[in-house]
């Protein structure tokens, strides 16, 4: 391929035309997880029992240098990524990633978000905004302290969470969207309270259902709240009506409150699998290459990465996996596959 070079990180960044899998679905989102820590314990996505003080989390020199992020995501660009998203664990442990999101933010027409717990926004939102984030997306499952506290396992308040919101608002980081995960007898008055807390702000909430990624956190299908039930929790106090996806292959459904006051959205990837549309790769934090949330196995991407692999042996790597995909895990989801090991979210990106 030829290309317009733009140094960035050793690699090219120019963009070029999409690969296709084998469903013809195109790669055009990148999550990258930048760390495999979390300063929460959230109970569906990382349990204390087993994210405990004898946890192995990943050693220094196995994590990608934001060196050889940028490259590898310099390089996705050119198989046709348009999206960046930059994930954990929480990203925000990560030291000076405001750095990282300076040098993606160097990859012509990339979009690039952060999806984050929000509690240590207030010190670095507006790094991250100088540095080139365009918006966040932030975790909040509920505005009751004592439900917030134990569905993230953690002593911050939900005030600390809605610090962080209003730091990434102070700092232009918007449209800011909040992310709930619902889960039966834990939070489900949170629907109610969420649409009600934010209508009129500009932030966007979206419910979305309990999912059995990874093998820790005692997912049931009993405990997903459907978005149907979301919904109509919803409509019987607000009058709604559902809106266009922005784009297609969006992973919520979006909703708008006719009072104009603003939308919502609902992730169902259980009960409304949007497999059909799923453009997103993902690279771990040690440099495995994941086409599914719900994958097993990884290919290793950081090997050849250290091993010198020139940009276009790298490219081949990548465009050949992506080209022999056909994961469609939501699709597929039944007794049967729920016993397939799958990867936690914490080390993939949610
Ligand atoms: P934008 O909304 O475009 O800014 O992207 P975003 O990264 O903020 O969120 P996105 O809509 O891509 O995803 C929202 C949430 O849905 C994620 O945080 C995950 O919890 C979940 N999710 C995202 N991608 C997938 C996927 O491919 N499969 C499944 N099952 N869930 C996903
Ligand atoms: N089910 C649904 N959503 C989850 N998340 C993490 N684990 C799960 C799960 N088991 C969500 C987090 C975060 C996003 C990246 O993924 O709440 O907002
Ligand atoms: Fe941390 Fe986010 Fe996982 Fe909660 S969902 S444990 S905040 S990475
Ligand atoms: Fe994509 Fe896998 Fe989620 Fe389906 S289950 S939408 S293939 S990540």
């Amino acid at each position: 391929m030829t290309v317009t070079e733009t140094r960035l990180g050793g690699a090219s960044s120019a963009l070029g035309p999409p690969v296709v899998d084998r469903l013809r679905r195109p790669l055009h989102d990148v999550r990258i997880s930048v760390t495999d820590r979390c300063n929460f314990r959230c109970t569906y996505c990382m349990p204390r029992e087993v994210f405990g003080p004898d946890y192995q989390f990943l050693r220094r020199d196995e994590i990608l240098s934001f060196e050889e992020i940028s490259r590898l995501a310099a390089l996705f660009a050119r198989l046709g990524a348009r999206k960046f998203r930059i994930t954990g664990g929480e990203p925000l442990l990560r030291k000076r990633i405001d750095r990282l999101v300076k040098m993606l933010s160097g990859i012509e027409g990339a979009d690039l978000a952060l999806t984050t717990n929000g509690v240590l926004l207030p010190d670095q939102a507006e790094a991250l905004a100088v540095a080139g984030l365009e918006r966040v997306t932030i975790s909040l499952d509920s505005l009751e302290d004592h439900v917030h506290r134990q569905m993230g396992d953690t002593t911050a308040p939900v005030d600390s969470v809605l610090a962080g919101i209003s730091a990434a608002e102070r700092a232009g980081l918007t449209p800011i969207k909040i992310n709930t995960v619902v889960r039966r007898d834990c939070n489900e008055s949170a629907i109610l309270d969420l649409v009600r807390h934010f209508r009129g702000s500009g932030h966007i909430v979206r419910f979305i259902e309990f999912m059995d990624v990874g093998m820790t956190n005692g997912w049931s299908l009993g405990e997903v709240v459907p978005a149907d039930e979301i919904l109509a929790r919803i409509g019987e106090v607000y009058p709604i009506e559902p809106i266009d996806a922005n784009y297609p292959g969006e992973v919520a459904r979006r909703y708008r409150l006719l009072d104009g006051s603003g939308e919502f959205g609902i992730v169902a990837s259980v009960t409304r699998p949007f497999c059909g549309g799923c453009t997103r790769a993902r690279l771990s934090t040690d440099g495995q290459l994941f086409t599914c949330l719900f994958a097993s196995q990884g290919l290793d991407l950081r090997g050849p990465l250290r091993a010198d692999a020139d940009d276009d042996e790298l490219l081949a790597i990548i465009a050949g996996r992506w080209q022999s995909r056909n994961d469609r895990y939501s699709e597929l989801r039944s007794k049967a596959t729920v016993e397939i090991p799958r990867i936690e979210m914490s080390y993939i990106g949610g």
